[in-house]
């Protein structure tokens, strides 16, 4: 077996501060995983982390029932930083003092450092970012203040293995906020060495040992997360994996054919190109209400999958892309929000197969880092978010072939356009929608009478809220008048100007 990577437990107080400082963490070459605040010595000990960091929280540690830690974890001399509610944690268990000040702050303030070894070689005056409102007044005994702001006379304090920062240094707008991490990983001598060609080797390892001689499938989607999947289980065990992708007819234009193209031609993955848009289309026939649409997409969608997965000899393996944040919104009893929407385009939970979720330990943008050290190209690597039912959701009314000729020669421009205008890694999510109806133009000394076309393009960090994009309007401009004159059957380009809530990104 190979040497123990170091990893960092970072204890969760139930702010979404503790996402972000585990991607930070990562970002400094480190592993680092949430936990519940709630561990216990023995698990601590157990688990055997390098270092433990405690989250910001939006309780106050003055209250009674606010969450606390095993108070035996600081004498096990593992390296702890405190972050905002983490560090006041620390203060009022090991017995110094937390109040109230003359105020709270929040937003940026001005840091000034007296010394310590946690921001030495950074500037003595320094913008943090803060949000609280108690704070800790005096350090306990043993541990040395070395900054502090206007309304936080104690905003870093430290001892031998414990450090405390009031401060959220896990945010961009903390300017040495990065550099200090790193040199708390460093003083607490945390070998920095986890990148993301470690991560490959690492589950290709495992990958190889859970699969041994059987065969796995992954069903495609066109999307990043099955996609990386995919091409990580199949440089573990080859010709074992069979991919199946299912083309609903209701992809983005040129989506099906890349699928293909990478999957098949590229990475030489054994693929089975299932072709059911006329299934589709002859389902979907005279469907407008959305919930029935979606129902019907989901229906077909899981048994045809069944039916070409069925022909796999000797499948054992169902291989997933899930995500860290889908294991954390799940089983984090602290977590602010909990994604619910049902995953049309997903597959049930009873199928016969064991699970092989490579991507299960890492978030998004490392999810890409892989996707690109696999080989995968910037189109699939950098694809936007894309719901199960494809283009059916954003047909409104009645799905034919025809509509979704229309929609993907618009939805192409919107994105061609925006890619153009460099625009397109900004935004969340960008595309067209066709409303059921039409309205009266002109065009040349010709009345017309054809469909609108909505573009909807939002930004947002995780599709639970969102605002629509303030997307340039000359930008605007050439998306309407190239959709205008370039796609048959539209006549009128509008903007959805709605955020989420009260609209929802999708329109159906
Ligand atoms: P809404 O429209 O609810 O969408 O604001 C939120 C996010 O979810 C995506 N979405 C789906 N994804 N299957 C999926 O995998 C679905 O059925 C589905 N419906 C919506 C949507 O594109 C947005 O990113």
């Amino acid at each position: 077996m190979s040497e123990k990577i170091p990893k960092i437990l970072v204890f969760d107080f139930g702010a979404q501060y503790a996402q972000l400082i585990a991607r930070r963490v990562r970002e400094a070459n480190v592993y680092s995983e949430i936990v519940s605040h709630e561990l216990s010595v023995e698990q601590v000990q157990e688990i055997g982390p390098s270092g433990i960091i405690l989250s910001g929280g939006p309780k106050s540690v003055r209250i009674d029932g606010a969450p606390t830690i095993d108070s035996r974890i600081y004498e096990l001399n593992i390296p702890i930083l405190g972050i905002c509610y983490g560090a006041q944690l620390i203060a009022q268990q090991l017995g110094g003092t937390v109040s109230q000040f003359d105020a709270g702050e929040y937003g940026r303030t001005t840091l000034s450092v007296t010394g310590g070894e946690l921001l030495a070689g950074q500037p003595k005056e320094q913008d943090v970012w803060m949000s609280h409102f108690d704070c800790v007044t005096a350090a306990p005994d043993g541990f040395t203040i070395t900054a502090s702001t206007q309304n936080a006379p104690a905003a870093v304090f430290e001892s031998n293995h414990i450090h405390a920062v009031q401060y959220h240094p896990e945010v961009s707008h903390t300017e040495y906020g990065q550099k200090t991490i790193e040199r708390w990983l460093d003083i607490s001598g945390v070998r920095r060495t986890w990148t993301m060609a470690n991560i490959i080797d690492e589950q290709v390892a495992a990958i190889r040992q859970q699969v041994g001689t059987r065969r796995a499938i992954c069903g495609l989607s066109g999307g990043v997360d099955s996609a990386v999947a995919a091409a990580l289980v199949h440089k573990a065990i080859g010709s074992q994996l069979t991919c199946v992708f299912v083309d609903t007819g209701l992809m983005r234009k040129n989506e099906g054919e890349q699928v293909v193209e990478t999957f098949q031609k590229t990475q030489g993955i054994e693929l089975i190109h299932v072709r059911a848009e006329e299934e589709f289309f002859h389902k979907l026939k005279d469907i407008t209400e959305p919930e029935a649409k979606r129902k019907a997409i989901g229906e077909l969608f899981i048994r045809i999958f069944e039916r070409a997965s069925g022909g796999i000899e000797d499948a054992h393996f169902l291989v997933q892309g899930t995500l860290y944040p889908d294991i954390i919104e799940s089983g984090s009893q602290h977590a602010a929000t909990i994604k619910s929407h049902h995953n049309v385009g997903g597959l049930p939970e009873d199928m016969e197969f064991e699970l092989v979720e490579p991507l299960r330990s890492l978030f998004k943008d490392e999810v890409r880092l892989v996707g690109k050290e696999l080989g995968l190209p910037d189109e699939i690597v950098y694809r936007q978010p894309f719901p199960g039912p494809g283009l059916g959701v954003r047909i409104i009314g009645e799905v034919t072939p025809d509509k979704v000729a229309i929609l993907q020669e618009a939805d192409f421009i919107v994105r061609d356009e925006l890619e153009k205008a460099g625009l397109d890694r900004e935004i969340w999510q960008s595309f067209a929608v066709l409303p059921d109806i039409r309205s009266v133009g002109v065009m040349g000394d010709e009345r017309t009478y054809g469909y609108p076309c909505i573009i909807r393009a939002v930004t947002s960090e995780d599709a639970m809220t969102a605002d629509w994009a303030r997307i340039p309007y000359d930008v605007l401009e050439s998306m309407s008048s190239r959709i205008i004159n370039e796609v048959e059957g539209i006549n009128r380009v509008a903007y959805d100007i709605t955020s989420k809530p009260p609209g929802t990104i999708e329109w159906e």
